[in-house]
């Protein structure tokens, strides 16, 4: 379709009734949002197209009105998609820009559709809407990860690796049982969105631009129209309200914690002096200048997107505080910080499902690391405890003498003749090198959640039954 964009006017034709002159050009890149809110395009539609169906059946606008602009904005929106839509910035955001065109299109009624609404509103609901849909997209993207893991899980229920804390070995655990905590970590990020949503789902539209309105609309119909469980029950609060965005932020920033943190192990496990994982060659780059070197940068940059996600959450809070109700131009500061989150989000959620799905975990790496570090001491003293009927306190210091013998004799725990282990305790016997094991050590560890093989295996069925 073509057509003469209009000249720009001197002063607004939107609201430029009392304003004798146009904006400062400065002004004018302050104060306009159509760079980015223009990602609001069918949001914007869509309300404001039930906005007008309930005009039309509230008597507010005559049918023939409300058809003609219902029409208008199906054919905004596919100027839209099309790429053919003349984003203007003398119409400032998103919501001037649509309407502005839907005059060009349709007349006279495109000026009856902002009655009993205002821009305050209707951005309100604009961005819940969008919001919303970024809900669900992360909680499908969560989904694809936590599956991912669930696969690793299970290809490695039984394998033996070190357990850390401090980063210093601590006790064996298994490689599905480290896969299986991360699936944990997701499941709780997943019912954040999915909580963050169900209290966003109330729909601001009708609050008008604090008060309410004196014309006699329907609420009810315009949030059942847009899908929401029911009108927002407070006009201030309504404009006023961004806590779905700063909840969608910070479930965002917990998130990104979570796969920085794996990310921080991808680093670490794929490194030379680890050798836990492979990354394949679809995450990891090459060093221009040695030839050897398999940079793990998709983990790495993972690492750090966190920065980002956090950035765009304090900036908000930022925004947010402190501020008198109602509106305040302030809150158009709020789409920028929740649209890079969210694209980073979505971004860092695939990179690692990716990553995630491809690595090869090195089975024979895991089972000697899993060794070293007298790892089972703790099933020494445990079996002190349980054989010899030690207090767990004199078994802790037995098993540290013995570790220290161990040390000095540059061997590990299982190494010790049972001469070189009586000569610390004559209670000990032969029996005590079954505990020495690492596989010995993970089968024994039966208690709930606990990381023996059979625990691991019922977790991660119950996922698989969980998951969709
Ligand atoms: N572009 C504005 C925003 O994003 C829309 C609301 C403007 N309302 C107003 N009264 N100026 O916040």
């Amino acid at each position: 379709m073509s057509h003469t964009p209009p000249k720009a006017p001197s002063a607004n034709m939107m609201w430029g009734g009392r304003f004798a002159n146009g904006p400062d050009a400065i002004m004018q890149a302050i104060n306009a949002s159509i760079g980015f809110d223009r990602r609001l395009s069918a949001q914007d539609i869509r309300g404001s197209r039930a906005h007008a169906a309930m005009l039309a059946a509230t008597g507010i606008l005559t049918n023939k009105d409300a058809e003609a602009i219902g029409e208008g904005l199906l054919t905004v929106l596919s100027e839209i998609e099309r790429g053919s839509f003349p984003f203007r910035v003398e119409f400032e955001d998103i919501h001037l820009n649509v309407e502005a065109r839907l005059k060009e299109l349709v007349g006279e009624p495109a000026g009856r559709l902002h009655t009993a609404r205002s821009r305050n509103d209707q951005v309100a609901v604009d961005f819940r809407l969008w919001v919303r849909d970024q809900c669900d997209a992360a909680v499908t993207g969560i989904e694809a990860l936590m599956r991912a893991f669930l696969a690793q899980a299970e290809a490695g229920a039984d394998w033996v690796m070190p357990g850390f804390t401090h980063l210093q070995t601590a006790q064996p655990v298994t490689w599905g049982h480290h896969m299986m905590a991360y699936v944990e970590m997701l499941s709780r990020d997943r019912s954040r969105f999915a909580d963050a949503r169900a209290r966003m789902n109330e729909c601001p539209l009708g609050a008008a631009a604090l008060a309410g309105t004196s014309f006699p609309i329907d609420r009810q119909m315009t949030a059942a129209a847009l899908g929401f469980d029911r009108p927002t029950a407070n006009s201030l609060d309504s404009v006023s309200d961004r806590d779905f965005a700063l909840e969608f932020l910070s479930a965002s920033a917990i998130c990104a914690m979570h796969l920085s943190r794996f990310a921080e192990e991808l680093v670490i496990w794929s490194s030379a002096q680890f050798r836990f994982v492979v990354l394949s060659d679809r995450w990891t780059t090459g060093s221009s200048i040695m030839p050897q070197k398999k940079n793990p940068d998709a983990a790495e940059l993972l690492r750090a997107k966190l920065g980002r996600i956090l950035g765009a959450t304090v900036a908000l809070f930022t925004v947010m505080k402190g501020l008198p109700l109602t509106y305040s131009k302030d809150m158009q500061e709020d789409k920028e910080q929740v649209f890079d989150a969210a694209d980073t989000l979505m971004l860092g959620l695939a990179a690692m499902t990716g990553m995630v799905g491809d690595m090869t975990a090195n089975r024979a790496s895991l089972a000697a690391a899993a060794a070293s570090g007298f790892s089972t001491a703790t099933d020494l003293a445990d079996w002190l405890v349980r054989t010899l009927n030690l207090p767990f306190r004199e078994a802790h210091h037995v098993t540290g003498t013995l570790v220290a013998r161990a040390e000095a004799l540059r061997c590990d725990l299982p190494d010790l003749t049972l001469a070189q282990m009586q000569a610390v305790h004559p209670g000990i016997t032969d029996a005590v090198f079954a505990v020495l094991g690492v596989e010995n050590s993970v089968r024994s560890r039966t208690s709930y959640g606990g990381t023996a093989p059979d625990q691991v295996r019922a977790q991660i069925n119950r996922w698989k039954d969980l998951l969709p």
